[in-house]
């Protein structure tokens, strides 16, 4: 039976009947919130294309995290940014590396904070690449023992969860299989995997200058055309041992969220990466949209493509909001 017996705005008509039939909601702890952390005290260093992120010393890190956590984020994902850097990215599981000394005192300081590590190479290899040169080429294999190993040591400085981005083949079995012999086989893997070669990457890049030094990273994230590849990375994931997976970025690949959640039975991430916080801040900045706004409305749709959680720079505004 159509119009007049039925008249789908009747239930538009208020506030209260807009929100008794809302079918998404979002919540504070479905965000993760991506903290940046370098050497030194008292360091407060802006992102430029990031208004509002910083690069936090550890010290800062901590009051950082505390905010997030007092407005309801549950948890932070983690990026080292060392202060030097080589061939092999040796900083990425060093026992007094930037990240481990960030998840020592995360873990001491704000200990009901879930602690993600990111686990990847770039931010430490002096070339930029998520992982060894071999022959003028990143070296799949060779690169796998090395992730490994900074999985390993982020968990025993703190990791509550480990987050491998590089896109080598295999690094979800090779880490699975390292924390199992470290005795560390509660740990989850949440794994990034359908990261795309991304535009949209810009950003982050400066904040964890991390832009490679030569060639792109395209042979190994992922074309933009693909969503078969996507389901088969993320099928190769989980059989690997991951326990979690994730879709990046967000925005232009909801499509391929909505895909992962309906082929697979696991928690399903996305992040909504740099670029796509840099144009929502960049545009409200020159007053040409509702900023608070518009990104609530994009995190609702990452949540109704069915992203269980949601990586975000938006965290603890869109938190605060929620709040409100
Ligand atoms: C590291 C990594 C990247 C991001 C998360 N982990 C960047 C890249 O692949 O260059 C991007 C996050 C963002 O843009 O917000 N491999």
């Amino acid at each position: 039976m159509a119009f007049p017996v039925h008249r789908p705005r009747r239930l538009r008509r208020t506030e209260a009947l807009r929100r008794m039939v809302r079918e998404t909601e979002l919540r504070p702890s479905d965000f993760i919130y991506p903290l940046f952390v370098v050497e030194g005290r008292g360091v407060r260093k802006p992102v430029p294309s990031m208004p509002g992120i910083d690069n936090l010393s550890v010290d800062l890190a901590v009051e950082e995290a505390k905010r997030a956590r007092s407005v309801g984020v549950a948890s932070v994902i983690l990026f080292g940014i060392p202060g030097h850097k080589d061939p092999r990215g040796t900083g990425a599981w060093a026992d007094d590396g930037i990240v481990q000394k960030a998840l020592r005192a995360l873990r001491d300081s704000v200990p009901e904070l879930q602690l993600l590590a990111d686990v990847c190479l770039c931010e430490y290899t002096d070339h930029g690449h998520c992982g060894v040169i071999h022959g003028g080429d990143v070296d799949n294999d060779q690169s796998l023992p090395l992730l490994a190993r900074m999985a390993v040591s982020c968990t025993k400085a703190g990791a509550d969860i480990v987050a491998p981005s590089d896109m080598m083949d295999g690094r979800v079995g090779a880490i699975r299989t390292a924390l199992d012999e470290a005795g560390l086989s509660g740990t989850p893997i949440l794994s990034y995997a359908a990261k795309y070669a991304s535009g949209f990457y810009g950003p982050f890049r400066e904040a964890a200058q991390s832009t490679p030094q030569f060639g792109d990273r395209r042979g190994y994230q992922m074309d933009p055309g693909n969503v078969r590849e996507a389901l088969k990375e993320v099928a190769l994931d989980l059989e690997e041992g991951a326990d979690m997976v994730m879709v990046k970025p967000a925005l232009s690949y909801l499509d391929v969220v909505t895909r992962v959640k309906e082929r697979f039975d696991v928690p399903v991430a996305a992040y909504n990466v740099s670029g796509e916080y840099a144009m929502v801040k960049a545009a409200a900045a020159n007053g040409w949209i509702d900023g608070p706004r518009v990104m609530m409305e994009i995190l609702t749709s990452i949540k109704r493509a069915g992203a269980d959680l949601i990586l975000t720079y938006h965290a603890v505004e869109a938190a605060e909001l929620l709040d409100s």
